[in-house]
């Protein structure tokens, strides 16, 4: 595996490649890497014949406030995980380099960026479109990969693919989990063990939700979204929820009632754990 920090030379790296006919799959991280991140290098490798992961912890999708300067990173584990997971190139740019002085563009996905995350993380996925669609015209991947734990932010880059005519892949790949259920993420690391053991009543109201209506046949998405609300605070009283919404997955409009509603419904909430703001969701197809 070949350490990249410049974006000239991962440019003419991808356009030998491309040369060479040989389908290119990215995996944008923001590092501190675990299986989630590892599951889609792994997928990469099995359907590309260049696999490049990038690591940038990318400064303008924080909010003033977020956690930025303390989200973990740790380079030497990160590089030995990518190295083992098959990765051909790791890309591991520097702030300066991605945004230097007088950097003024932004990629901006109306509506979809404002709701669910968007409307407690305004300018969030500003900072994400920007920074991915910079990372393509960078690394030129014919696949790019995604986690459905980041649903909505996979959502959106679909549809900042679809409106701006990128032709490139997009593959969405499976939460990983702990045993417990809880999704992995970087910021687990924040939690302590009795937050840690609180955390998994999230990934258990989710698939609450999801039995209430595949199996008991609930249809008002409202009284279902109270009743899971009740459900997580009686199992974890900590915790302190800041939404949980029902919706399909294009658009992620909010579903009201399943009544001549087909297709995927996917429960999401994003709640804080004393201070670590975790999100989840449940996606599954109704008929
Ligand atoms: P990061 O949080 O590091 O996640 C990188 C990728 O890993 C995302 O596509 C995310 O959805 C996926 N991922 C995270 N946890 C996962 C899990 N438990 N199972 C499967 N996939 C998981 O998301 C970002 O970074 C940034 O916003 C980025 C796209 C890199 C832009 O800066």
């Amino acid at each position: 595996m070949k350490l990249i920090k410049e974006i000239q030379a991962l440019q003419l790296i991808s356009d030998f490649h491309k040369a060479d006919y040989k389908k290119i799959g990215l995996v944008p991280t923001m590092g501190f890497l675990h299986e989630g991140h590892l599951s889609l290098i792994s997928k990469a490798r099995q359907e590309c014949d260049i696999v490049i992961v990038s690591i940038f912890v990318n400064p303008i999708q924080f909010l003033p406030g977020e956690d930025f300067s303390d989200y973990p990173r740790d380079f030497v584990s990160d590089y030995h995980s990518c190295r083992i997971a098959g990765a051909d190139y790791l890309f591991y740019p520097d702030a300066e380099q991605m945004y230097p002085d007088g950097f003024l563009t932004e990629v901006k996905v109306k509506t979809l960026s404002d709701r669910l995350e968007g409307t407690f993380r305004p300018g969030h996925f500003c900072g994400v479109t920007t920074v991915v669609q910079k990372l393509i015209n960078i690394a030129k991947p014919d696949i790019i990969y995604f986690g459905q734990k980041d649903v909505q932010q996979a959502a959106i880059i679909k549809k900042m693919m679809k409106d701006l005519n990128i032709d490139i892949e997009v593959q969405v790949c499976e939460t990983m989990r702990e045993e417990s259920g809880l999704a992995m993420s970087s910021r687990n690391i924040y939690l302590t063990d009795e937050e840690k053991s609180e955390a998994v009543n999230l990934y258990k109201t989710l698939s609450e939700g999801k039995k209430l209506i595949l199996d008991e046949n609930w249809t008002d998405m409202n009284a279902l979204k109270q009743n899971l609300e009740t459900y997580l605070k009686s199992n974890a009283p900590n915790i302190r929820l800041q939404y949980i919404a029902i919706t399909d997955m294009e658009v992620m409009h909010d579903i009201e009632n399943l009544n001549n509603y087909k297709g995927d419904v996917i429960i999401s909430l994003a709640a804080f754990i004393g201070k670590t703001r975790l999100i989840d969701n449940i996606i599954f197809n109704y008929n």
